[in-house]
């Protein structure tokens, strides 16, 4: 008998057919879900009613097929009604063979409705020449598309031989197929290309055609075709603020490729071609969000909500500054509950607070219900994790890109006639004077005799170990592997990157035009590694480059911590600013850039080159899960022009333009990996053994992070080793070549004549570019996203951007203003009221977790099951993953580890495994590590 299960609204299943022999029964189960309310853009309608399907099953050895075809007693109009009824339903299978129509009628029982998935079965007579069963095909012909979940079919009747085919696909009605996509699904058993069964291999190779499509024509959002275009939609061609530079496709602002849209392009006034920008992205119907996340549906709405109000500049005051640190600290304290409004008398806070909370009701409409608990989550602000301005930049973030000159002095490697000298004021002698302040005398001791001996020239790291005292004559360290136990200084380096940027954003505020109020400088940041283990700024320099227009001359300042009263205001503004760089550098490079953006060209080629039987296919695949849907949102809501970050960043409108610089001049695959993105870094160097050791010993992420990294590593290898015997196949797998290929040649198109791309032709290499993709969408994703509300939530300690410039910049002026109230200085210098709240609710928006997120090392894909070999590897690999969660439990215990333990320290649980129970009472940061990029 033949089983099926399926969705409620829709389909169904399964089957099998019946030729007119006779022996074999087959039974069919399928399942199917409520259908979503999802409302679409004009080319897709919302799923309500059920009507019939054709699923054919088809022989693996020969390719024939038998089709069969579902009818209900009647067309159900909501997903409700479907409910009620459903049970009273026998459904009616019409059984096709070849050009014969109808020959019989079977009917399907319903079996049981479970969290909203129905279950339906049958049983149908198949010829007795009828092989294994290698794939079901599906047809619908209803008016609406259908989920399919699953389908299940037993020969003979037989539970024990049950095929499984592992659906979760949307199928769409054939009145809108279009292009002839009849669905063919695969069962659990993965193949690699040349182990094939003949009879599906037209199949398998009919199903990629279709997913890649024609490469024209606009796409429909009941489309499932992938394809590639560049970032021409952020700005809007008709509007000369809003006006953008398209990213991707040209040398000096090369970008990553998103997904083809195919909507028509408009020129705008710089000649280059741009979409039309729209409220709903498309993504292939299997990418978006499911019906049943609730937070997908809160985060558009949301999303949408502060978009509305950047739009509608709702505030007459956009630029309000708060009026005291006091009523900052207040906003936590109420929950800006008693905020009023302003024609109260009170601040604009309140009065942001309560129009978003009614903006996002407003969308919501209706829908409010279903998402109420996880909106009431989002809109309370509770007090974030870190309540306190710290500049522990580089511990808990991911931050510093560019690796320093080994050697002093500092010098910039930005040409001097545009941007004036090269050569940076933290010199030798100032950070000797600091260093003495924060060392022991014998620190200072040991260090000086260490450095008589060894010569720092050798260095090519990111952090530069103090060896200057009396490194006159240049005979020093000689040994990197002695010298790298004493490093001690770190720099944070935000000068040449954001430099070029300085003039053009000034240009923003000075033009009335533009109602923009921002200012940057470029900076180099200064830590000193104390001897609790801990890092100490010693040291900022603001710089601001020459002005040809206006004629001014490169400005520059260091500001210590100082003594004076004066030196700790000016202190603390310029680490005002430089929180402000890390801020934006963190949001646009190691959140958006290398983890959302540069992902998308992975899975939009994966999808087109590799079979939904091939086992790396399905080792990825939970790995890809919403990634698309949620950069589709951030293309409408977030990084688009006169979007949330813009507003909201220092950059302002150079934001996206500068992630695209810093793709150009340092992103590359082979540094994405965890223990080369260290290395490069100078956070870690690889012993003489192999083994590698880390520059400062308690470092939660890379702590963390390396454990992690090796047990993905373990897993890829063991599935990598079970599915492919030998390099050869390796080498010989058209589909994985095909897909590397264009990862590199299309995905990544601007950079694919770079020579560092790996390539894949034998295990260690396929296992490194594998782990690396896992890595980057799971751990890596995860210890960028997550803290973004606990630790940057009391914004002062990280605020999205710098208002003002610094009062010994602005001459005798500034500094009188400064003398006369120097916290409104500060205040002035820290986002406004509207800009501190609207980035607020993005980052607890951001930093949540779905209620139906998959965690790394709990989550099992049905095909790994069906594998006995992958099975055991899995199992492997939780264990693992199970004394990481131990370990760093201990490790948080610690009292040695001081940047994770310790009086007011949060504990770093970013890359905490998941415990198998996510929301049993943990906060965000504790929940595991969700395996793809879904928020
Ligand atoms: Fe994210």
């Amino acid at each position: 008998m033949l089983v099926t299960t399926q969705p409620i609204a829709a389909s169904h299943t399964p089957s099998h057919a019946s030729s007119s022999l006779t022996s074999a029964v087959s039974s069919g189960r399928w399942t199917a879900a409520v259908p979503r309310r999802r409302q679409h853009s004009n080319t897709r309608r919302t799923v309500s009613k059920i009507s019939c399907k054709r699923v054919s099953l088809v022989d693996a050895g020969t390719g024939e097929a038998r089709v069969l075809t579902i009818e209900p007693p009647e067309k159900l109009k909501t997903t409700v009604v479907l409910k009620a009824r459903v049970t009273d339903y026998d459904l009616s299978f019409f059984v096709e063979t070849g050009e014969e129509k109808t020959t019989g009628q079977i009917e399907a029982k319903y079996v049981s409705n479970k969290d909203d998935f129905y279950t339906f079965e049958a049983s149908i007579k198949v010829s007795g020449s009828f092989g294994t069963v290698g794939a079901v095909r599906l047809d619908n012909d209803h008016e609406r598309e259908m989920f399919i979940k699953d389908v299940t079919v037993f020969p003979d009747g037989d539970e024990s031989d049950a095929v499984s085919f592992h659906c979760e696909s949307w199928v769409i009605d054939n009145e809108k197929n279009f292009n002839d996509d009849r669905r063919v699904f695969f069962p659990l058993k993965s193949y690699l290309p040349s182990q094939t069964p003949e009879g599906l291999k037209t199949l398998r190779q009919r199903e990629l055609e279709t997913i890649r499509g024609s490469g024209y024509g606009e796409r429909l959002a009941i489309d499932r075709i992938y394809d590639y275009d560049v970032y021409n939609d952020l700005g809007d061609p008709k509007t000369t603020n809003l006006l953008r530079p398209v990213l991707g496709g040209s040398k000096e602002l090369p970008y990553p490729r998103r997904c083809r849209t195919g909507r028509n392009k408009t020129k705008n006034v710089n000649g280059e071609f741009t979409e039309v920008r729209v409220s709903d992205n498309y993504v292939p119907r299997d990418e978006a969000f499911s019906e049943d996340k609730q937070q997908a549906f809160t985060t558009k709405f949301i999303l949408a909500g502060l978009h509305a109000l950047e739009v509608l500049k709702v505030l007459k005051d956009r630029e309000a500054s708060f009026p005291s640190m006091a009523a900052i600290d207040a906003l936590f304290e109420d929950g800006f509950k008693n905020m009023p409004a302003p024609e109260e008398g009170g601040t604009v806070a309140g009065y942001i607070f309560s129009v978003i909370k009614d903006s996002v009701f407003d969308i919501l409409k209706g829908d409010f219900a279903g998402m109420k608990h996880m909106l009431d989550k989002i809109l309370d602000f509770e007090t974030p994790e870190v309540h306190q301005s710290t500049l522990q930049i580089g511990i808990h973030f991911l931050t510093g890109f560019r690796a320093l000159e080994s050697e002093f002095p500092i010098v910039s490697q930005l040409d001097e006639e545009t941007y004036g000298p090269r050569e940076s004021l933290l010199t030798k002698q100032l950070i000797e004077e600091q260093i003495n302040g924060v060392m022991t005398a014998e620190e200072v001791r040991e260090i000086k005799e260490f450095c008589f001996f060894f010569h720092l020239k050798t260095y090519k790291i990111y952090c530069i170990v103090l060896t200057y005292w009396g490194n006159k004559t240049n005979q020093f360290f000689q040994n990197f592997s002695q010298a790298i136990k004493n490093k001690k200084l770190f720099m944070l380096d935000y000068h040449d990157a954001l430099l070029p940027y300085v003039n053009l954003v000034r240009e923003l505020s000075e033009s009335r035009d533009n109602n923009v109020n921002t200012t940057l400088y470029g900076s180099r940041t200064l830590f000193f590694l104390t001897k609790d283990g801990t890092l100490k700024p010693i040291a900022i320099e603001l710089t601001r480059p020459k002005n040809k227009k206006t004629g001014k001359l490169q400005w520059r300042e260091v500001f210590t911590p100082g003594g004076s009263v004066t030196d700790s205001w000016l202190w603390q503004l310029a680490k005002t600013h430089v929180l402000a760089h890390d801020t934006g550098y963190h949001q646009l490079i190691n959140h958006w850039l290398r983890t959302h953006c540069c992902v998308e060209p992975y899975i939009i080629a994966a999808n087109r080159q590799l079979s939904q039987m091939h086992p790396i296919y399905r080792l990825l695949h939970p790995h890809f899960r919403y990634t698309m849907e949620i950069n589709a949102q951030a293309r409408v809501n977030l990084i688009n022009a006169g979007g949330i970050i813009e507003n909201n960043f220092s950059p302002n409108k150079y934001c996206l333009e500068l992630s695209s610089v810093v793709y150009r001049d340092f992103w590359r695959f082979d540094m994405e990996d965890l223990p080369n993105d260290l290395i490069r870094r100078g956070m870690a160097v690889r012993g003489k053994d192999g083994k590698l050791e880390l520059t400062i010993e308690d470092y939660p992420y890379a702590n963390d992070g390396l454990l992690i990294w090796e047990s993905i590593k373990e897993w890829a290898s063991d599935y990598v080793n079970h599915y492919y015997p030998t390099a050869k196949d390796i080498v010989d797998d058209e589909e994985l070549q095909g897909w590397w290929t264009e990862v590199r040649t299309k995905g990544h198109a601007d950079k694919q004549d770079e020579p560092w791309w790996p390539t894949i032709d034998n295990h260690e290499n396929l296992v490194q570019v594998l782990a690396t993709i896992m890595w980057i969408t799971s751990g890596h994703h995860a210890a960028v996203n997550f803290g973004q509300y606990p630790f940057a939530g009391y914004f002062p300690n990280r605020p999205t951007i710098a208002r003002k410039n610094i009062p010994l910049e602005m001459g005798r002026q500034g500094m009188k203003e400064l003398v006369e109230n120097p916290e409104k200085v500060l205040l002035d210098t820290l986002p406004s009221q509207q800009q501190a709240l609207l980035v607020l609710v993005t980052l607890n928006l951001l930093s949540s977790h779905s209620p139906d997120e998959e965690y790394l090392g709990t989550h099992v894909e049905p095909a790994w099951t069906a594998e006995r070999g992958i099975r055991s590897a899995f199992d492997k690999f939780q264990v693992r993953m199970r004394d990481i969660l131990d370990q760093i439990d201990e490790w948080n215990e610690d009292p040695r580890r001081r940047n994770r333990h310790g009086p007011g320290v949060v504990p770093y649980t970013l890359l905490r495994p998941c415990d198998g129970n996510p929301f049993d009472e943990k906060s965000e940061m504790e929940m595991g590590i969700p395996n793809s990029i879904s928020i």
